[in-house]
């Protein structure tokens, strides 16, 4: 059997443990943390009382060293000389000589060669600085992600360590044998504004075009459902004026769900935003309408566009109830999770709405990102002006039925509505 390796690099802080040990759960792979495995020989130097940079000291204590990697369910772990050093590895003075003791190509060596050693028995993630460049050059998954230094610095002494970050990195980043770089074929996330659910998303849609064979088999094709007629000349005539008036341009199509139940979550620009959504597919879906709308002929108009009336002064649960019904019949059904349209092109504080309904519908989310909407109608002026819109299609969110379980309270919305704002906000 030929075993899959996902390679996860980046500089020390970056988020690199937390994301391998998800993927870990989510896709069924052992997680390696390689970095522990230097920590752990760091360790063992400074108990010996050698002096990590006493190079010729450091390989003969390697020479006699007895290192042994297994893994415990999903997580790799590590012994010297039969003892687990685990520990102590986040000592301050392990991250103060590490680097010194990952630059020896002695002790790399035979780190690197445990390391591979590991994909002969199973499925791996493995984070570390090398990974896609050295240890698994062949490997289609890669991923280096990276996070602003002063974000970084935060994250670290967040968790109580003293360890500085910089210099680390520019330790890691310098020297000769396997410097910290950004490998061959390895997509780039930065991961500074992100929640660590956030990243975990990301990543899940980068390892999917990168060809990784995903657990959850999405449905490629959209069945052949012809849209009524009423439907059909407002999908048309604003599909038209959209693509003619602002050369309308969609970005990630190949992310869309095109059949089956789905939750969308745009940004919202302006009132030019629900058919420019709709226009992404060729059947029908589901749209919320301002209440005030369905009167005189719209009251008859928009329940014809699949229109839901909600009520934007208050809270409206029969709204949200509608929608979670409609998707649990199998409909596609667009959220603004903001509620309202932006003033300046940014994008404002999610109401808990869309989590509630997501996690109570159970579908898959589509986040949307759409751009210049707000330029071409914006909100209060009513001029329409030629300005080009662009709208992003993001990677799906794609939760298990525990996943679901954990979010079925009012934290867990909370939660949940952050983690689809932030993939709207990755795009
Ligand atoms: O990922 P970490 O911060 O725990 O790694 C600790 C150190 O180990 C890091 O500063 C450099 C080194 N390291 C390495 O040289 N190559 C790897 N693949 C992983 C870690």
């Amino acid at each position: 059997m030929k075993f899959h390796a996902i390679a996860i690099d980046g500089p020390a802080a970056s988020g690199k443990s937390t994301l391998a040990r998800t993927l870990a759960e989510r896709l069924g792979l052992v997680m390696v943390n390689s970095g522990a495995m230097y920590r752990a020989v760091t360790w063992k130097i400074l108990r010996e009382e050698i002096d990590p940079a006493d190079t010729a000291a450091v390989i003969r204590l390697l020479d006699g060293m007895d290192i042994h990697c297994g893994h415990e369910g999903s997580v790799s772990n590590i012994r010297i000389d039969g003892t687990d050093p685990t520990p102590f590895l986040r000592e301050p003075e392990i991250n103060a000589n590490v680097s010194t003791v990952s630059a020896i190509p002695q002790v790399r060596e035979r780190l690197v060669a445990l390391q591979r050693d590991y994909l002969k028995r199973t499925h791996v993630v493995m984070e570390g600085r090398d990974i896609g460049s050295v240890v698994f050059p062949d490997t289609p998954f890669k991923i280096y992600i990276d996070a602003d230094p002063t974000v970084r610095d935060e994250r670290r002494s967040g968790e109580g360590e003293i360890d500085s970050v910089s210099q680390r990195d520019a330790a890691d980043s310098s020297r000769k044998t396997a410097p910290l770089m950004v490998a061959d074929g390895a997509t780039k996330l930065d991961t500074s504004a992100l929640t660590i659910s956030g990243v975990v998303d990301a990543a899940i849609g980068i390892l999917g075009k990168q060809g990784f064979p995903l657990p959850q088999h999405l449905p490629a094709e959209e069945p052949p459902t012809p849209m009524r007629w009423i439907y059909w000349l407002g999908w048309m005539s604003f599909g038209a004026a959209y693509r003619t008036l602002f050369g309308l341009r969609v970005i990630g199509n190949e992310n869309l769900i095109k059949a089956g139940p789905v939750l969308i979550a745009s940004n919202h620009q302006s009132f030019l935003d629900p058919p420019l959504i709709g226009n992404l597919y060729q059947t029908e879906m589901v749209y919320f309408a301002r209440k005030t709308l369905f009167k005189g002929f719209g009251k008859w108009l928009y329940p014809q566009w699949n229109a839901i009336p909600i009520d934007q002064d208050k809270p409206d649960t029969s709204s949200m109830k509608a929608a979670i019904r409609k998707l649990k019949e199998g409909w596609r059904v667009l959220v603004f999770p903001e509620g309202q349209r932006t003033l300046d092109g940014s994008i404002n504080e999610a109401a808990p709405g869309i989590g509630m309904i997501a996690a109570k519908a159970g579908v898959p989310i589509q986040p949307v990102r759409i751009f210049g909407a707000d330029k071409a109608l914006p909100r209060g002026s009513g001029k329409i002006s030629f300005a080009r819109i662009t709208v992003k299609v993001g990677p799906p969110i794609l939760l298990t039925p525990e996943e679901f379980k954990a979010y079925s309270n009012k934290e867990g919305y909370l939660a949940l509505t952050e983690r689809i704002m932030d993939g709207i906000k990755a795009l």
